[in-house]
Order: structure tokens, then C-alpha cells, then sequence
């Protein structure tokens, strides 16, 4: 059998069982993917301070985010189309953060609705909202997500126009996907994946069914998203949001620090520090590179998540060391998911809460609430 052991071995496994538009969808950035290059490269040019002869017996990693304990700092990402990457894979992965202790949000774009995530689990799940153009059905999202149960109501703010990812128009991802001969002779190479997705329970976006009459026939994904969300969205919009959302509100897409005041200022319960996955502006700092500002800037007033480049263990003590009170994983989870469903979930997860502890304890904490600048080299 062939060991498992890190984010890159399941990547690996899912590049192979996953078609390739489906794959590059969620493989790459945008433009010429200088940000989503720095989410990785900044984090690899830190560097812990090993500590020794420390007694590191009671380790603990469990920490609460907005107010709930988790299992270890890590939140799954909402991620669209994940029911694509594998049949009903949304449920999956709700089920595996589930048994693992962790939060679970879903997107708005997501396959398997809001109902459907509902009915298959029975932790609360986070709900991530895009405002669309059509405001009624924006507020009727809003409505569900309540309706079901959701704790959190995560709102992105960073995608009012969708950057080009150019690996996307190549290939032709639409939804419903597209069958071009290249698509169609690629699947056929994966029939694992062809035959779990037609058997899955649905093969569009799952929340928008009824709202969006006509979803085929866009030339991609980043054209229907032109059509479907609101550019004109602003800090008033935001605070309508605030108000009709009883729920805690979290932030997600914030890179700039006055940004960040004025989101706690506005009600905010947290912020995602974000620049989604390096998959909007191409040039903006990596998410890491950012953090830190924010921080200071916020003072306190609410929790700072983080999200962009997590790939291990290490990865997330770094994001804690310097002030995140957690990191979401978008890709890693996804490599994971595309890799084995649900099981390649738990994997992801198992490997990176594994890092995470020998890390803690190599770097002489017992507690990950402990982490603090102190465990890193600043230059
Ligand atoms: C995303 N992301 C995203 N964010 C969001 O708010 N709503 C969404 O529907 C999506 N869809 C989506 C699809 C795919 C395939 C990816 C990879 C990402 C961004 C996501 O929530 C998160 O910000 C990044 O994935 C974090 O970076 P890493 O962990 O992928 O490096």
C-alpha cells in the first residue's frame, strides 16, 4: 500500500483520479499567480527557534474559533464546485471536519445545497455568502442559512469582479461543465470520478437552482460570475447584512489594515485576512505577509482568521505564532477530497494535526494557545 504522508502525496493522488479542468480549477490562481506563488514562498522563508529539554508530555492543540472549541486552529474553506472535485463532496467534507472537531463553511457556489449539508450532518456548519445581483435572493440565502442552523454567515468581500484564471478559460470549465472532445476523452481516463459525480445528487450550484434560470451556455466560469455578482457591493451593503444576520459575521478577503478596523468597527465578529487562495489580485502581499499589520491594527477587537498557502502543520503554528486565532484550508482539503472523498478529508486533516503537534512540542510549547512570535526568527 502506498504511504500517505503529506499534503503533496494527496495532491498527487487527486491529480490523477480528477479530470483536469476540474484539477486546474482548483490547482491554480489567477493572472500570472505571483500571489498565489508568495502564499507559499513566504511561509517556506520562515523559520521556527527549536527549543530543548522542554517537558512536551501534555500537549494540547484544541482552541475555540468564535467561541466553540475545535480540535486544532483549522476551519475547512468555503470552496465552490467541490461536489465536482468528488460526488457529493461537500457532504464529505462536512462529515470529516465534523468527526474531527473542526468547523466546516460551505459556499455560496457549492453543488450540495445549504439543505442538503444540513440533512447529512449534525454539527452546525459556517455559511459563506456571495452577494449576487439579485438582492431578494441574496436576503432569501441569508434566510436559509438561518433557517438552518448556521452559527456563522462568512461574507466575501474580494471578488466584485472575478479574476481571470487563465487555466480555466483554457480549458473550458462552465457550469454545467462543458463537454468538449478534450474534456470527454479526459474523463474517460477517470471513471471513478465520471461515475461517482453522475451518481452524486446534483451537478450544479446547488443554492442557486431557481434563482439562476440559465446557467449552461457561459463560455466559463469567470464569464458567469461576471453576470451573477454584484460589483456595486459596498460598506453600506455590509451593514445591511449586519443588521438582518443575527448570527456571528466573519469577513473574508481582508488584506488591508484600515479595512480590517473598519470591518470591527461595522460589527464584525472576525475577519478572514485573505486574498482568496491567490485567485483575485494578482500582486497583492501574500496572506502571511500581511498578517501581521492586521493584527496590530485590530487591537483585539474581534478574531483574526487567516487563510492562503496552508499546507502542513507548520504552517498553521506560523499563522497562531504571529496572531491568527486560526487558519481555513481550501486547497489542502480539496487534494484530500479529490484524492479518496471523505477518507482523503481525514487524511489532510490527520497529517496536518500531526505536524502541527511535533512542531508545537519541537518548538518547546504544550499548548497552541501558548504560540506566540517568540517560536519564530524575526529578521
Ligand atoms: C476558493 N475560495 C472561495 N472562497 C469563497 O469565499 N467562496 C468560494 O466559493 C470559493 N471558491 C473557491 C474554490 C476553489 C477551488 C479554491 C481553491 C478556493 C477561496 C477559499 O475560500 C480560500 O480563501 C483559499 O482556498 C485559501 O487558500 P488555500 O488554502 O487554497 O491556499
Amino acid at each position: 500500500m502506498q504511504v500517505i504522508n503529506s499534503i503533496a502525496d494527496l495532491r498527487e493522488i487527486a491529480r490523477r483520479r480528477v479530470p483536469k479542468a476540474i484539477f486546474e480549477y482548483v490547482d491554480h490562481g489567477s493572472y500570472d499567480e505571483l500571489t498565489f506563488r508568495r502564499n507559499r514562498s513566504d511561509f517556506e522563508a520562515m523559520r521556527f527557534r527549536q527549543k530543548v529539554l522542554v517537558d512536551v508530555t501534555a500537549q494540547s492543540m484544541r482552541k475555540d474559533i468564535l467561541g466553540v472549541p475545535a480540535s486544532m486552529p483549522l476551519a475547512i474553506a468555503p470552496t465552490g464546485l467541490t461536489g465536482l472535485v468528488h460526488r457529493d463532496g461537500e457532504i464529505l467534507a462536512a462529515q470529516a471536519a465534523e468527526a474531527f472537531g473542526v468547523p466546516f463553511c460551505l459556499s455560496t457556489v457549492s453543488v450540495c445545497s445549504i439543505e442538503d449539508v444540513r440533512e447529512a450532518t449534525t454539527a452546525p456548519f459556517w455559511f459563506q455568502l456571495y452577494v449576487m445581483k439579485d438582492r431578494g435572493y441574496t436576503a432569501s440565502l441569508i434566510d436559509r442559512a438561518e433557517a438552518a442552523g448556521c452559527p456563522a454567515l462568512m461574507l466575501t468581500v474580494d471578488i466584485p469582479v472575478g479574476g481571470l484564471r487563465r487555466r480555466d478559460a483554457k480549458n473550458g470549465l462552465a457550469v454545467p461543465p462543458r463537454l468538449t472532445l478534450r474534456n470527454a476523452i479526459d474523463i474517460a481516463t477517470k471513471p471513478a470520478w465520471a461515475y461517482g459525480v453522475m451518481m452524486g445528487k446534483r451537478k450544479t450550484f446547488g443554492n442557486l437552482a431557481g434563482a439562476i434560470p440559465h446557467t449552461g451556455g457561459m463560455a466559463t466560469l469567470s464569464a458567469w460570475i461576471a453576470t451573477q455578482f454584484d460589483a456595486s457591493v459596498t460598506w453600506k451593503d455590509y451593514e445591511d447584512i449586519r443588521r438582518r444576520w443575527k448570527g456571528k459575521l466573519i469577513v473574508k478577503g481582508i488584506l488591508d489594515a484600515d479595512d480590517a478596523r473598519r470591518a470591527f468597527a461595522l460589527g464584525a465578529d472576525a475577519i478572514v485576512v485573505s486574498n482568496h487562495g491567490g485567485r483575485q489580485l494578482d500582486g497583492a502581499p501574500s496572506s502571511i505577509a500581511a498578517l501581521p499589520r492586521i493584527v496590530d491594527a485590530v487591537g483585539g477587537a474581534g478574531e483574526v482568521l487567516l487563510d492562503g498557502g496552508i499546507r502542513s502543520g507548520q504552517d498553521i503554528l506560523k499563522a497562531v505564532a504571529l496572531g491568527a486565532n486560526a487558519v481555513l484550508t481550501g486547497r489542502a482539503f480539496l487534494y484530500g477530497l479529490g484524492a479518496k472523498g471523505r477518507a482523503g478529508v481525514t487524511s489532510a486533516l490527520e497529517i496536518m494535526s500531526r505536524e502541527l503537534q511535533v512542531s508545537l512540542a519541537l518548538t518547546g510549547c504544550n499548548d497552541v494557545r501558548d504560540a506566540s512570535p517568540e517560536i519564530l526568527y524575526r529578521e
